[in-house]
């Protein structure tokens, strides 16, 4: 048995502007958010007990041998397996725990995948580029979310701010000025693919209607990203104000976020919007530096289960 133990992690994420349309090819900006992230530890087993997973976190404990093909820790381990060609199912025990809460627009899924990824890569010394990662992540995400359009996994497995079209090349974008942002969650979990399947159906009945809101939403994300590159912090605040009004405006917020936004705003929020699907999970509010503390307790006091702070350069 082999001495190597391995630990991997990688962090969550939050989309600044640009959710859901960018499911039809429009730009999104994503960053990834450090404070939380998902950890895998792999280290050798005894012979032919074959591999061992456990979630602590949700007090799950498999054998690998017993799960369903598309249970999503499983799913990813026989995909590395099967990438890594592997004669004999190796004896090993992969442990994943996570800060990053789930189903809320955190990225968790991508994150406890990406890590796994990573782990076992490294534990078999199969060294794969991040692209390579984040692929084979989407093809995880792709199981569980139906038609995800690769955002999550690309932020999550890069761990940089960046510029995504789908099916593109994805870039890097600059920050002028460092953004601070109060992530607010609304403890209402809001599974991915509920979300971004109940918007299909409506778009398929009306693509018209749909398409013009994604255009729009499109062209903010362009006016944003400049902003942000020349450190327009008021402007970067505006926009978060229209893209949020038009993902009202199509039915992807919640009474709850809408709540924490208002609350945000009054409380000196230079901008706020939902973050990620939507119908719960976060929202997200840019703030001064110094106001933040006092912004995250104001959301708190709305009814906010968690905030977090963190700062984007
Ligand atoms: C989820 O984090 C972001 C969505 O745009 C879905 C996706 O891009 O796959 C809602």
């Amino acid at each position: 048995m082999s001495n190597t133990k391995i630990t991997t992690t990688a962090p969550g994420k939050i989309i600044l502007f640009g959710e859901h349309a960018v499911v039809y090819k429009r730009p999104a900006l994503a960053v990834p958010v450090t404070q939380v992230n998902a950890i895998c530890h792999i280290k050798p087993a005894p012979l032919d007990t074959g591999i061992v997973l456990i979630a602590p976190d949700l007090n799950e404990h498999y054998q690998l041998s017993e799960l369903a093909a598309n249970h999503p820790l499983g799913a990813v381990v026989h995909h590395v397996l099967n990438l890594l060609q592997l004669e004999t199912e190796p004896d090993l025990r992969l442990t994943v725990s996570s800060t990053i809460p789930i189903a809320r627009g955190l990225g968790s899924g991508a994150a406890i995948s990406t890590a796994l990824v990573k782990g076992l890569t490294d534990y078999f010394k199969h060294p794969m580029t991040t692209q390579n990662v984040s692929d084979v992540v989407f093809e995880i995400e792709k199981i569980h979310h139906g038609t995800p359009s690769g955002i999550d996994n690309t932020v999550v497995a890069f761990a940089q701010p960046i510029f995504f079209i789908r099916e593109q090349p994805i870039e890097r974008f600059t920050v002028g000025q460092p953004l601070t942002l109060v992530i607010a969650d609304t403890g209402i979990k809001s599974p991915t693919y509920k979300v971004v399947g109940d918007l299909r159906q409506r778009w398929e009945k009306d693509k018209d209607y749909y398409e013009n809101y994604f255009n729009q939403i499109g062209n903010l994300v362009l006016s944003a990203r400049q902003a942000i590159e020349t450190g327009d912090i008021t402007t970067v605040g505006e926009c978060m104000a229209k893209n949020q009004a038009i993902l009202e405006e199509i039915g992807i917020s919640h009474p709850t976020l809408n709540k924490l936004i208002e609350a945000a705003l009054a409380a000196g929020a230079l901008g706020a919007k939902l973050s990620g699907a939507g119908w719960g999970g976060n929202m997200i509010a840019l703030v001064k530096a110094n106001d933040a503390p006092q912004i995250a307790q104001t959301l708190q006091t709305a009814g906010a289960v968690n905030t977090i702070i963190t700062t984007v350069h």
